[in-house]
């Protein structure tokens, strides 16, 4: 029957969407960002998101070239992936080895040496 065909596309269109919604949205760095990391971070990368208020040390400004120079990606990788603690650094960046994969750390290394502007 026609109506029963339109259902099942409909259903499967439907399905299909659901999947590629939060796997397209997950590997687009700018959103990872603004959903998990500008908490902290703030959204435009410089270290003043709500969270960072009272934070001793503050989260660095990102967009700071001078500072975001001294560390290098190796750095950056290793912090977002094991967290603040693994390099002696804050404990209060945690580490997102369990929630994020090796990609979506690389993409969003890359993402935040877009941010440095000056
Ligand atoms: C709960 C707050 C918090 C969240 C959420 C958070 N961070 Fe951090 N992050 C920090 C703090 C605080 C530091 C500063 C550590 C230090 O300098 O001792 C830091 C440091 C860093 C650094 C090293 C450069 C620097 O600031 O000195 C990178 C890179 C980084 N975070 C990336 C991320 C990414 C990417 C995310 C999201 C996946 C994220 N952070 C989520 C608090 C947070």
């Amino acid at each position: 029957m026609k109506l029963t065909r339109g259902f099942l596309l409909i259903g499967f269109l439907f399905i299909g969407g659901l999947w590629a919604w939060p796997l397209s949205a997950a590997e687009d760095p700018a959103s990872l960002f603004a959903g998990i990391c500008s908490v902290c971070h703030g959204v435009g990368g410089k270290g003043d998101g709500p969270a960072a208020t009272g934070l001793h040390p503050k989260p660095a400004d990102f967009t700071d070239c001078k500072v975001m120079a001294a560390d290098s990606d190796q750095a950056l990788l290793k912090i977002i992936k094991e967290g603040g603690q693994s390099v002696g650094r804050s404990t209060v960046m945690p580490s997102w080895k369990d929630s994020l994969s090796d990609d979506q750390i690389r993409s969003l290394v890359k993402y935040i040496r877009g941010l440095c502007k000056k």
